[in-house]
């Protein structure tokens, strides 16, 4: 009985000091039993939701024709990497993390999304006049941060009215 006990206790113990160490890997499932986040689950982004790859980039959305761009951050790249956006129209981005905690910003204005893990970031932009821009993490976020960035195409209304919705999706050169 006693070796029984002890038996149990030092697999306990083993158990909680392998969760310590992964503390950040069972952080988020964590955050989601106890209620939080929004039920979005980063392992499972690309493959259903909101977020799957073939929803992610610029979309018309709703009876006005608003345009939404969805994208995802992991380390260390946007998803999709270039985006395309008319100009002069308010743009409602949303963007979550698949991993850490990034932060898109558009160089050259004072735009700034940050990322999450888990939460859905929404925020409306509108960029005056037609341009390119990058667009560099401004979070550390491991080993390839100074290498994040993706680039944001604001193209004149009539020819973002005239792309197809996959080349809405995403401008990499392909
Ligand atoms: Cu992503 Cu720094």
């Amino acid at each position: 009985m006693k070796n029984k006990i002890g038996f149990v206790a030092i697999v306990t113990l083993i158990g909680l000091a392998v969760l310590s160490t992964r503390y950040y890997m069972v952080d988020v499932p964590v955050w989601h039993f106890f209620g939080g986040g929004s039920g979005l689950d980063p392992a499972t982004l690309h493959l259903q939701g909101e977020f799957v790859e073939s929803n992610l980039g610029a979309a018309a959305q709703g009876p006005a024709g608003s345009i939404t761009v969805r994208m995802i951050a992991q380390q260390f790249v946007f998803v999709p990497q270039c985006v395309v956006v008319p100009a002069g129209v308010p743009v409602k981005f949303r963007i979550t993390s698949a991993d850490a905690v990034h932060m898109l910003s558009f160089l050259g204005t004072n735009y700034g999304l940050k990322a999450v893990p888990g939460e859905v970031t929404e925020a409306t932009f509108t960029f005056p006049k037609a341009g390119e821009f990058k667009i560099p993490c401004h979070e550390f976020c491991g080993a390839g941060h100074y290498a994040m960035r993706g680039h944001l195409n604001v193209v004149p209304r009539d020819q973002f009215a005239t792309l197809l919705p996959g080349e809405r999706r995403t401008c990499e050169p392909r």
